[in-house]
């Protein structure tokens, strides 16, 4: 290398750090992403290489490789304990890998950053089950994520800019809850919740979403709903799904999207889901049980 390719190597590199060091003092649980913070300039949102997770030995993770593209929409599915859930408590912090690379967009090492730090960098997460605050209205619980980096009460009394106000009546109908709005959360159905969680996720506008799960428990009539939710949010955001109802995933894939298949911590088939759907390997540890 010669020396003024060292040299900007090492500008980069002190640049890198500073912006991480930056992350790390101010970030704030929640805080929006600040422009020019994460770069996409090759098309990839996610990044994951040779991920390996060992509990006691066991590795829940194994050699897991992944990659997501900036609005791209992708399905994981696997057997129970295939390492669906722990690839996203590693991207998302909560867990440590032993070894390997995970990295979001182009310029940021998640592995460097605390959980809080990659929530406020634009990765959404959605949990299985769904956690609204129930004593508060439907409006109240987007109202706090919009603004979720003041303190509960602070949120309450701060009032809404005109701005905020329409993008939350936005959020209400994409979510299906409009005339839902001045109701208790705690009275909503199931998937009701559920998607008032996905509002205050999108309420952060995350460049990445994570869904574990979400039409566990839904009516039929919800899941249709919630697969037509999903494809509206394609393209601006990407989203990683992990599901078991395979005609969600169908609905999801519209016969033209990857797949990956997981098992045993790595991926074992990735592919058109009619093409995994035939593949061997595949029946014999997921779908044909
Ligand atoms: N904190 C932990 N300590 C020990 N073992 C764990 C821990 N978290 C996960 N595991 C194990 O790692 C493996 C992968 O679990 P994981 O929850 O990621 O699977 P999954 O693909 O999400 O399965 P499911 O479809 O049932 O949700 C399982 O064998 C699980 O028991
Ligand atoms: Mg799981």
């Amino acid at each position: 290398m010669t020396p003024d390719l060292m040299e900007s190597g090492a500008r980069a590199r002190a640049a890198y750090d500073t912006r991480i060091a930056a992350l790390t003092q101010g970030g704030g649980f929640g805080r929006p992403v600040a422009d020019g913070e994460v770069v996409f300039t090759q098309g990839v949102a996610l990044y994951l290489d040779a991920v390996t997770v060992s509990f006691d030995g066991f590795k829940a993770l194994n050699a897991l490789s992944l990659t997501i593209d900036v609005g791209e929409l992708r399905c994981i599915i696997g057997p129970n304990g295939a390492g669906k859930t722990t690839m996203m408590d590693c991207i998302t912090g909560k867990t440590r890998p032993d070894s390997g690379t995970i990295s979001f967009g182009s310029n940021i090492d998640l592995l460097r950053l605390k959980e809080p730090q990659i929530a406020g960098i634009g990765i959404g997460r959605k949990f299985q089950k769904p956690t609204v605050y129930e004593p508060l209205t439907v409006w109240q619980n987007l109202e706090l994520s919009l603004k979720a980096d003041r303190g509960v009460a602070a949120s309450l009394f701060h009032r809404l800019s005109g701005e905020q106000r329409d993008r939350l009546e936005e959020l209400l109908v994409l979510i299906h809850l409009k005339d839902e709005a001045p109701r208790t959360a705690g009275l909503l159905s199931h998937g009701q919740k559920q998607w008032l969680e996905i509002g205050m996720l999108l309420a952060q506008d995350p460049k990445l979403l994570l869904l574990d799960e979400p039409v566990a428990g839904m009516t039929d009539e919800e899941t249709e709903r919630t697969a037509e939710l999903f494809l509206t949010l394609e393209g601006r955001h990407s989203l990683v799904v992990v599901e078991h109802d395979m005609s969600f995933v169908a609905a999801l894939t519209e016969g033209r999207k990857k797949v990956t298949v997981l098992h045993e911590g790595s991926v074992l088939a990735e592919g058109l889901l009619a093409e995994v759907q035939a593949n061997e390997k595949v029946v014999e540890v997921y779908l044909g049980r």
